[in-house]
Order: structure tokens, then sequence, then C-alpha cells
């Protein structure tokens, strides 16, 4: 393990994935929670997306919440857009950091952005272009990379077809999203090194659900490869209450708490995380995933 990067970047992506699955937060709440998170030394954080109010009420306030965060000078904010409008409204919310979103399946792009994936790849191109125009960057996140809930797995060819669309317009980066927890590590690794055969330098994210328990086995994968970019959400905050079985994201708190006793920096306090975590949870109103947040980290003792 001797190979591992030295540091990893945490892109902490609870006020937008996390929240969007939970019952609506007030506005106020969810300010609260960025600029809590904004404290605890993580460096990028997905505050909000540009989507359908009536599709996602939980994000119908963006644009405020947006504006009423206090933005630390030490933290990149971005916005997650699904299509040309979201990408308008962002950018002229002043964003300068967008991640468009694209599915590999084409009945989960339909279901989730009403397009094939082509019609949206199509769009994709543009949206890269009004970013960049505009000094703003754009990632494309790969959604259903490791497997579709209506269609199984998908091919990694056709991953790595639909990534390399995105490269080829432009995309300052691109992400690989789990979107139902269906990654192992093996398959991680799969993934990871087709792409890398293909693009070997391009900038790399992965975005793990811990829906069946193997989120941090495929962060390891990863690391193993290389990777030094990752997703994670505070608590593990995110999973529809009513859609059985369904979870959130890794847990930032437990990413960190792993890989920070494995010699690899995140720049994070994981006890401020913790406090962040816990915080989260009483916005909420109902106890998170994370066991690091239940047990405390490995080093807090209990009074003999
Ligand atoms: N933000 C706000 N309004 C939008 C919008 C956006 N990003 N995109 C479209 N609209 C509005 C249009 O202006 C139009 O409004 P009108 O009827 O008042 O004229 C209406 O929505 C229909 O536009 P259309 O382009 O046909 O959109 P659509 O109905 O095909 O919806 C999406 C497409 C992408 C906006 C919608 O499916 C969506 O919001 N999906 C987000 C899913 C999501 O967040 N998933 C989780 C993250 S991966
Ligand atoms: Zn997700």
């Amino acid at each position: 393990m001797s190979d591992l990067p030295a540091r990893i970047s945490v892109r902490e992506v609870g006020p937008r994935d996390g929240l969007q699955n939970e019952e609506p937060v007030p506005t106020a709440a969810k300010v609260e929670l960025i600029n809590r998170l904004s404290a605890t030394g993580v460096r990028r954080i997905e505050a909000v997306s540009f989507v359908r109010p009536d599709a996602i009420p939980q994000m119908a306030d963006a644009d405020q919440v947006w504006h009423e965060i206090d933005r630390a000078p030490s933290v990149r904010y971005s916005a997650l857009v699904p299509n040309l409008k979201g990408a308008a409204r962002a950018l002229d919310s002043g964003l300068t950091e967008i991640e468009a979103v694209v599915s590999a399946s084409d009945t989960h792009n339909r279901k989730n952005v009403n397009r094939s994936t082509a019609e949206s790849l199509d769009d994709i191109a543009s949206i890269i272009e009004q970013a960049h125009a505009r000094g703003a960057t754009c990632q494309v996140i790969v959604s259903t990379a490791w497997g579709c809930p209506y269609e199984g797995d998908v091919p990694v060819e056709r991953v790595v077809g639909v990534a390399g669309r995105a490269v080829a317009s432009g995309a300052d980066s691109v992400s690989f999203g789990d979107t139902t927890g269906m990654a192992t590590p093996g398959r991680v690794s799969r993934l990871v090194g087709e792409f890398r055969s293909i693009h070997p330098d391009f900038p790399l994210n992965l975005h793990f659900h811990n829906t069946r328990g193997t989120g941090l086995a495929n962060v390891l994968a990863a690391l193993e490869l290389g990777v030094a970019d990752f997703d994670a959400s505070v608590g593990g905050l995110g999973g529809c209450p009513y859609a059985p079985g369904a979870t959130g994201n890794i847990a930032t708190e437990e990413l960190i708490h792993m890989v920070e006793d494995m010699g690899v920096d995140t720049g994070i306090d994981l006890d401020a995380m913790i406090d962040a975590a816990a915080d989260a949870e009483r916005i909420i109103g109902r106890q998170l995933p994370s066991q690091v947040l239940r047990a405390g980290p490995r080093t807090r003792t209990i009074r003999a």
C-alpha cells in the first residue's frame, strides 16, 4: 500500500446529492449546513443543483441558497446541472464551477433528464462551451457508471465511450457516479483501468453510494490505482426514506477516518466533520447511517 496517493481531494456533496433525497429542509438550514461544512477544512462543496423545481422541490431554492451562504475563500463551490437551462441558471447566478450530468444507460438518462444519452451528450458539448466562454469550468458526471437500476449492468465500453465523448467535448474533468451502489472493487478497477488506458492523465473523480456496503472498499481499490479525487456526503446523508434500500453516498467522516489512518491526507479536520454530521442529523431529523458518527474515531476511548 506504499503507492497510495499522499493526499486526496474530497468533494462534499451532502448539500446537493444528500438533501435532494431527503424530505425538503428550510433554506436557512441548508445555508447553516453549508457554512458549517465550509469550516471543516474541506476544499470543495457541491452546494446545489439547478433542476426543475417541480421535479426536485428540494433544490427549488438553489439560487437563494447560493446567494445566502458565506463563501469561504478556501472552498470551491459548485452546482450540478441537468441541461442547458440549468447551466444558464447556474452561470447567471455566478457559479464558476458546474457539473453536467448524463447517465451511461439510456433508460436512467430518460427517467432522470428526459433525454437519450446521445441527446444529453450533444447538449453537454454546448454547456461546456458556454461555461468556458464565461470563465467557468465544467465537469461531466457519468451516472450509472457501474450499473443501472432499470437496465442492470452497463457495459464498460459504453461507459468509457460516454466519458470519451465528454473528454472530446472539452470537459475539464470526468466523474464516474455509482448512482445506486452497484460497484464492487473489481468493477472499479476494471472501469478506471479502461478509462485510464485511453485517457491516462485526464482528471477523474469517483462518486460512490454505500447502498450495498461496498463504498469504502471501492475507494480503496481506486486509491490503489492512484485515483485521488472522491465525492462523499456528511453523515452519509441521502437516500430516499420512501425507497427501500436506498442509501446515501459514502460518509465523508468515514472516508477521512479510513484514509488519514493510511497516511493519505485530506486536509479535513475529522472532529469538525463529525460535528457537522451531528448537525446534519439534527437538521434532517433522523439518524444518519455514518458509523464513525455513531462510534467516534478509532482512537476514542471510554473510561475503564
Ligand atoms: N431549471 C428550471 N426549469 C427548467 C430547467 C431547469 N434546469 N430545465 C427546463 N426547465 C423548464 C423549462 O423552462 C420549461 O418550463 P415552461 O414549461 O414553464 O416553459 C419546462 O421546464 C420544460 O422544459 P424541458 O426542456 O421540456 O424540460 P423537461 O421537462 O424535459 O425536464 C429536466 C428536463 C432535466 C429539467 C428535468 O428532468 C430535471 O430537472 N431533472 C433533474 C433530475 C435530477 O436532479 N436528478 C438528480 C441529480 S442526477
Ligand atoms: Zn449520487
